[in-house]
């Protein structure tokens, strides 16, 4: 059995350690190829992302990421995903799928980061509302998330203890047989205990 495929999702991790080495326009250009490869419902596309690595758009948006995303500081370059509900499938039912194509679009992006030698760390810790007018991005869409790019750097000593512990710790997972059920919804869930 290959595991061509598993071996690059192993090596992806979030990491922190950045360098601010600029990343080269032809990667860029790679990973928003291989992000805008990803299925989507009906192929509807729903990803709009905005490469952010000019100043002074670079500066201002790091200014509004979260206490605990200090690490971005040095990143050369942020991509930022957006969309919105009406841009892919919206089933009566409930179901919307914007979001899930995107998360797949952001999963190709960051397998190719993770080929090309880069930390692709997506994050969620930022305010959106000033960084919608910051990157002109129209008030329907939402920012669903920001994937911090660079190089990685042989310097911690910009990280949180913790951050640094992170860094060289191993995966992190519940163990497998607690998010799949065969036949049936995983047991703890389905089956609350009396
Ligand atoms: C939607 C999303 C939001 C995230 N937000 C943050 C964040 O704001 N700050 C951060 O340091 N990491 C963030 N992460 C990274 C996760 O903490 C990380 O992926 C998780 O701990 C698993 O580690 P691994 O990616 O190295 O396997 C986010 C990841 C995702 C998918």
């Amino acid at each position: 059995m290959s595991h061509e495929v598993l071996a690059p999702i192993d090596r992806r991790r979030a990491h922190r350690a950045l360098s601010d080495q600029p990343i080269p326009r032809s990667d860029l250009t790679t990973l928003l190829h291989a992000a805008h490869l990803a299925p989507s419902c009906a192929n509807n596309q729903p990803w709009r992302f905005i490469v952010v690595n000019a100043e002074p758009e670079l500066s201002q948006l790091k200014e509004h990421l979260s206490a605990g995303n200090y690490w971005a500081e040095p990143s050369p370059c942020i991509i930022a995903i957006t969309s919105k509900s009406d841009l892919d499938c919206q089933i009566p039912d409930g179901r919307e799928y914007h979001a899930f194509g995107c998360g797949m679009a952001a999963m190709n992006l960051m397998l190719q980061a993770t080929e090309l030698g880069l930390i692709a760390h997506p994050i969620a810790g930022y305010r959106q509302a000033p960084i919608k007018p910051l990157l002109r991005v129209p008030e329907a869409y939402a920012v669903l998330a920001l994937v911090v790019l660079g190089f990685p750097s042989d310097d911690h000593t910009l990280l949180s203890e913790k951050h640094r512990q992170d860094e060289r710790s191993a995966r992190q997972r519940d163990p497998l047989e607690s998010v799949v059920g065969w036949n049936r919804f995983p047991l703890a869930e389905s089956n609350p205990p009396s």
